[in-house]
């Protein structure tokens, strides 16, 4: 891990060098059973250089602890390590999804990681992870809660946390959904436990 983080932090200032762009690393441990993927770092985020701090991430603790899942148990991380901003009509510096162009440059850097951490199962939040780990785009509203084999790992699509805060509506299909693989998780983790 210590020479993928070198690597890749030697890609990011070569590719921005000038640019006051910070790079958010992923957190957890090598060998955590459950890795989480987001789309990119938020202000929040850039500002403490870990991922999911901010709201999404509080949303997402809320959920986590509803559903009796430890984020110590995780790896958590991003397809684009950085802060994707634009400049709003009033001014201002805000998110903005990041584009194709950035999701292919980070992929390389995701699967890598995928691979060191060696998580059995996958959660992604969101459209932009599931996409750019199954090439299947905009499906989150199909694939949401199911689990689907993808490379010898399980892979369990989610909303995106940050979803909730933009429609309410949401929040109990999330955890539903939180708690479907909450319940699927123990009793695999039971199972081999008891083995
Ligand atoms: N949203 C994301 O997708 N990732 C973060 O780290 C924070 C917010």
């Amino acid at each position: 891990m210590e020479r993928f983080q070198k690597e890749v932090t030697a890609f990011f200032r070569n590719l921005y060098e000038g640019e006051r762009k910070v790079l958010v690393s992923g957190e957890g441990r090598v060998g955590a059973p459950v890795m989480m993927i987001g789309e990119a770092p938020g202000e929040q985020e850039s500002l403490q250089g870990r991922p999911f701090v901010g709201k999404a991430g509080k949303n997402l603790d809320a959920f986590l602890a509803q559903a009796g899942m430890d984020r110590a148990a995780l790896y958590v991380t991003n397809v684009v390590k950085f802060r994707p901003t634009k400049v709003s009509a009033a001014g201002r510096t805000v998110n903005r999804p990041p584009t194709q162009e950035e999701v292919k440059l980070f992929l390389p850097w995701l699967l890598r990681e995928i691979d060191l951490v060696a998580p059995k199962y996958i959660i992604t939040l969101g459209n932009v992870p599931l996409k750019a780990l199954t090439g299947r785009g905009s499906v989150i509203g199909e694939m949401h809660g199911q689990f689907i084999e993808w490379q010898g790992r399980q892979l369990f699509a989610m909303y995106h946390p940050a979803s909730v805060i933009y429609n309410p509506g949401l929040k109990e299909v999330y955890s539903r959904d939180i708690a479907t693989f909450a319940c699927r998780y123990r009793e695999e983790t039971e199972k081999e436990r008891g083995k």
